[in-house]
């Protein structure tokens, strides 16, 4: 499995450098342990999937919405995890903005092997998922912190169906990743062609053992960047 998953890699990552000249890497992290997750690998009742509001409201004073996509499981380079990578990003920047959160989940459980996910994420690309639950106040947001992992060069298929299901027209959108070397892999443009009515800003890149096992890292990419973007700590 390792030589499948370094031949993919290396050819995303050169795809990447060649299409893109590579995104920032900027990395974080301390130790935390994870939480188990509750449902099956990227599935979830409809019910259980809307947007957590928090009570504070947002520090900056905007509407703020945290949407990330993000797996458990056997992932690159971190092994068997139960938090996903993104998801402690996300976690991240949520706790410093105090925004609203929205897990972007599939119907369809995703496979929990590496090699099943590889296969998974190349069949949906065809067969596009659907995502459970719906943001129904997303007018209510002005910005979205939009998160997910690297998926060959590219933001995974689902995330592209959230795109495409809302309309983005007038908001700002703040792309964050994690990866195992991409950086962002220019999908910062992918958004920017999916949403084109809307502001794509700067986009924060997170290594996913970083995020995983550097927590302190992590935090501190995460703090950098939202200053960067005017959310003072
Ligand atoms: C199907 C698949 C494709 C991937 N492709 C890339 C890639 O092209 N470039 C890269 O740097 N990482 C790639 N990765 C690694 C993930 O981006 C990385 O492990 C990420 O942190 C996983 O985040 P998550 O735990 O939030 O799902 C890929 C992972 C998977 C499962």
């Amino acid at each position: 499995m390792k030589k499948r998953l370094s031949i993919m890699l290396c050819a995303c990552l050169l795809l990447t450098a060649a299409a893109c000249g590579g995104g920032g890497t900027l990395e974080s992290d301390e130790n935390g342990s994870a939480q188990p997750e509750k449902k099956p690998n990227g599935a979830a009742s409809p019910s259980e999937n809307e947007p957590e509001q928090t009570s504070e409201g947002t520090a900056s004073g905007r509407n703020v919405l945290v949407a990330y996509f993000s797996l458990t499981g056997e992932q690159y380079e971190v092994g068997v995890i139960e938090k996903g990578n993104t998801e402690i990003v996300a976690e991240l920047i949520a706790d410093a903005t105090g925004a609203d959160t929205f897990k972007i989940e599939s119907t369809e459980a995703y496979p929990t092997t590496y090699d099943g996910l590889l296969d998974a994420s190349r069949k949906e690309e065809t067969d596009p998922p659907e995502i459970v639950g719906t943001v129904e106040n997303m007018d209510d947001y002005d910005t979205i912190f939009l998160g997910y992992p690297i998926w060959w060069g590219d933001t995974p298929t689902i995330v592209k169906v959230f795109l495409q299901s809302y309309d983005f027209s007038g908001k700002t959108i703040l792309p964050f990743c994690t990866h195992a070397g991409s950086g962002l892999a220019g999908t910062d443009r992918t958004i920017s062609g999916l949403c084109p009515d809307s502001t794509v800003g700067e986009g924060l890149a997170v290594r996913g053992s970083t995020a995983q096992n550097d927590r302190e890292s992590a935090k501190k990419s995460v703090t950098e960047w939202l200053s960067d973007n005017g959310y003072a700590s």
